[in-house]
């Protein structure tokens, strides 16, 4: 029986994370996996690359060294390293990339650079059996994207965003709702307790092909809100608003997609995948017709075990990336076909 074992390493935005997958006979398994959230960016509302990056310094020696041990191995068993080269903060990138090159360099191991959105996609990997072809929503605090996915590494654009990306406008509304930040579980929380329908919010692009656009719904939201007379009495109901009005295009797109492509399985990634009543909504709107693929939240953000899974996969099929690897701050899928092209 095959066995490797492959050290993953994320540090594309706010998480420092790394984790040990063991692959045998191309079936992988976590054998550890550390993720620490900088709390650092919580007064500033967002995150502030240059903050991001001295965290990622302080933190990534520990967090690589704690994964190690509690798979209970050391460096020199690792097969392979496989980490985020972008998209992300070029600064919070360096220093993955970095250290991972480093490891592997002086270890005599392969290192592989993974695409973070690839990651995204072997999320659901970790925990069931999946197989292209499927059609994946991919939707994140910096991406929103709808593809065909014809096999691993083989990626058709149908369409993205042309503005904010999905957890972006839950983030904005969150913002504006008084919630602190990353605050799109908030937002679901607060819209469970809201009555649905008191405002009517668009739906932007709903019927308008695979493309998505979330801003002149944030804008809506900013009006209803300026237009509150009591914002704590209407918040919820704003959220509940905001929510269905997103999920409704996010779930019509997906659905229609995989009935245009005939696909059978459509897979939801990236952190607002964490989102219950998106997960449930796709299931509802898809049964018989298409299963629906989501990984739990844990693995859903980001998180170090995606990336091994990803970079496992490529190494696996004798990729490996040169010493002189660069991170980079947006680029396309590799292996991405289509009319579009992901600028970010
Ligand atoms: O994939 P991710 O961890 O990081 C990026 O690659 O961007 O996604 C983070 C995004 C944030 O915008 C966060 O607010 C959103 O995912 N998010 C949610 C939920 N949990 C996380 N959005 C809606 N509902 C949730 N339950
Ligand atoms: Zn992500």
């Amino acid at each position: 029986m095959a066995t490797s074992r492959i050290l993953g390493i994320e540090t594309s935005c706010d998480e420092t994370s790394a984790a040990v997958l063991r692959v045998e006979d191309g079936r992988p398994s976590i054998a550890s996996l550390v993720i620490l959230s900088q709390d650092v960016h919580r007064v500033f509302g967002g995150v502030v690359p240059e903050l991001a990056s001295r965290e990622h310094l302080r933190c990534i020696g520990p967090v690589v060294d704690r994964a190690l041990a509690e798979a209970g191995l050391g460096a020199s068993q690792l097969d392979g390293i496989a980490v985020t080269a972008g998209p992300g903060l070029i600064g919070a990138l360096l220093v993955g990339l970095m250290y991972g090159k480093g490891l592997a360099y002086g270890l005599g191991k392969p290192l592989i650079g993974v695409h973070h959105l690839e990651g995204h996609l072997f999320a659901p990997t970790l925990e069931q059996p999946l197989e292209p072809p499927f059609i994946a929503l991919l939707v994140s605090g910096g991406h929103t994207l709808l593809l065909d996915v014809e096999a691993w590494g083989r990626y058709r654009l149908l369409g993205q965003t042309l503005d904010d990306a999905a957890g972006e406008a839950f983030d904005k509304v969150a913002t504006l709702l008084g919630l602190s930040y990353p605050g799109g579980a908030l937002v679901e929380r607060l819209a469970r307790q809201g009555r649905p329908g008191r405002f009517d919010f668009p739906r932007p692009m709903l019927r308008d092909g695979y493309a998505f656009s979330f801003s002149g719904l944030k804008t809506a939201v900013l009006r209803a809100v300026r237009a509150s007379d009591d914002l704590e009495r209407d918040k919820a109901d704003l959220a509940r608003d905001f929510q269905d009005a997103a999920i409704e295009v996010l779930v019509e797109k997906t659905a229609r997609a995989v009935e245009e492509s005939g696909r059978d399985v459509a897979v939801l990634g990236g952190g607002v995948a964490c989102n219950r009543a998106l997960a449930d909504a796709l299931a509802q709107r898809l049964e018989g017709i298409a299963r629906v693929v989501v990984a739990t939240p844990r693995l859903n953000t980001d998180n170090a075990a995606m990336i091994a899974a990803a970079g496992a996969w490529r190494l696996q099929a004798g990729e490996r990336s040169s010493w002189e690897l660069e991170p980079f701050d947006a680029g396309p899928l590799p292996g991405l076909m289509g009319e579009a092209v992901v600028t970010d």
